[in-house]
């Protein structure tokens, strides 16, 4: 069903359950089928990719079955996410468990799994892994310019170039098995430019490591693809476009190119619906008053994403006195408000200035492409229950 029904059901349903306590809980809508639009259109404008989910963007237990299912592969981070995938029955050929810097006891988990790809960045975790898992399969990450990404994640990980050649030497000496070159150009990239630009750098790298004996047979392009597509912005077509050439280009069809998507997969796939638990009336002195709206999911919960993924949160009206009103424009005036999380803390505010119609306590708001870097950093600070999933599968 869609997801307007998915959420018409669940409220119609709490009419009849008058007086089950939890009737007002925010609640997502994890939408299936838009996963799976999603893993179509990765096979057909990149299938020389293998795309390696990015767990940590939502292990919700249905999403990673879903993927499971349709073969992906798993970019893991922590022993936790490996053991979710393999609890699944995926084989460990099919997850790399991509964290430069590694707690010795995940690597010997991983070795004990036979989970043999793993990242690598600097020479330390080189002695580490040669002491715990001599036989890994490793891939070292290198540095590209993320500066056009939402979350930089080369201020903490990546090898820049002019180290390469140490790294190379130190993995020689110690007779580590290294068969890659792996790189991230940043969280929310916004430039597809920024993918072509890496894939050059790991170009130069796969030379100088050929030039020194080693055989490279994996480039790991990481994540960084777009979610939602944004709008005049970086869509997924542009920078498959861009990717999908380079590394034709770059590489021979005997390299395996893997990816680590995460935000692409689940970002529009899920829906959040927040129920208004109060109102505040700010007297401006004219006529035009003001509103402050307090919702029961927030920057402590699932809006966490506000804060750690830069992300601009968009609130829509669900319903109004009983209306169900996705995906409706309402004809109605509107007026200046703030909308507000429901922990005691006024960090937890979700939008500091928009435009809403009148609304009551009561009334439900929607909130579209919370699927990524949302569920899975929310906390329970205040006491408040970290919002559900109920689930759909949309065929358009
Ligand atoms: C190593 C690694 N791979 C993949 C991802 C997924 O990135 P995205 O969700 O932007 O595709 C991340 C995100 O932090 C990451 O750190």
């Amino acid at each position: 069903m869609s997801v307007h029904d998915a959420a018409k059901q669940k409220l119609d349903s709490h009419s009849r359950v008058k007086w089950e306590t939890d009737q007002e809980d925010a609640f997502f809508i994890g939408d299936l089928g838009e996963v799976y639009r999603q893993h179509l259109r990765w096979t057909r404008l990149l299938p020389r990719i293998e795309p390696h989910f990015a767990i940590k963007s939502n292990p919700d237990p249905m999403v990673v079955k879903l993927l499971a299912s349709l073969g992906l592969g798993f970019d893991c981070a922590s022993k936790s996410e490996i053991q979710q995938v393999l609890d699944l029955g995926v084989d460990p050929s099919r997850i790399i468990y991509a964290n430069p810097c590694k707690q010795a006891s995940y690597i010997r988990y991983v070795a004990q799994q036979n989970v043999a790809k793993m990242t690598f960045d600097n020479a330390e975790e080189l002695y580490k892994i040669k002491a715990l898992y001599p036989d890994a399969e490793l891939v070292l990450r290198i540095l590209t310019d993320d500066s056009q990404s939402l979350c930089q994640l080369g201020l903490k990980f990546g090898a820049p170039l002019d180290t390469v050649d140490h790294l190379l030497r130190v993995a020689k000496e110690l007779s580590l098995n290294v068969i890659g070159v792996s790189f991230h150009v940043g969280s929310g990239c916004h430039d597809e430019h920024a993918f072509s630009d890496a894939v050059l750098r790991a170009r130069t790298v796969f030379d100088q490591a050929e030039a020194m004996g080693f055989n490279f047979t994996l480039l790991d392009v990481g994540g960084g693809f777009p979610g939602a597509d944004v709008k005049d912005g970086i869509t997924f077509e542009k920078v498959a476009a861009i990717l999908g050439p380079a590394v034709d280009e770059l590489f021979s069809p005997q390299v395996r190119v893997i990816a680590e998507p995460g935000r692409y997969y689940v970002a529009s796939a899920f829906t959040i619906c927040t129920n208004i638990i109060g109102r505040r009336t700010v007297a401006s002195g004219t006529d035009d008053s003001s509103y402050m709206y307090y919702v029961n999911d927030g920057m402590y919960g699932a809006f966490n994403c506000i804060l750690f993924d830069h992300q601009i949160v968009i609130p829509r009206v669900l319903t109004k006195s009983g209306r169900y009103l996705h995906g409706q424009q309402l004809d109605e005036s509107d007026y200046e408000c703030s909308i507000w999380g429901p922990t005691c803390d006024s960090i937890d505010c979700l939008a500091k200035s928009t435009r809403l119609p009148l609304l009551e306590e009561g009334d439900w708001l929607y909130w579209e492409n919370m699927g990524a870097y949302t569920i899975c950093a929310a906390s329970k600070f205040n006491g408040f229950k970290i919002s559900k999933v109920i689930y759909t599968n949309t065929s358009v």
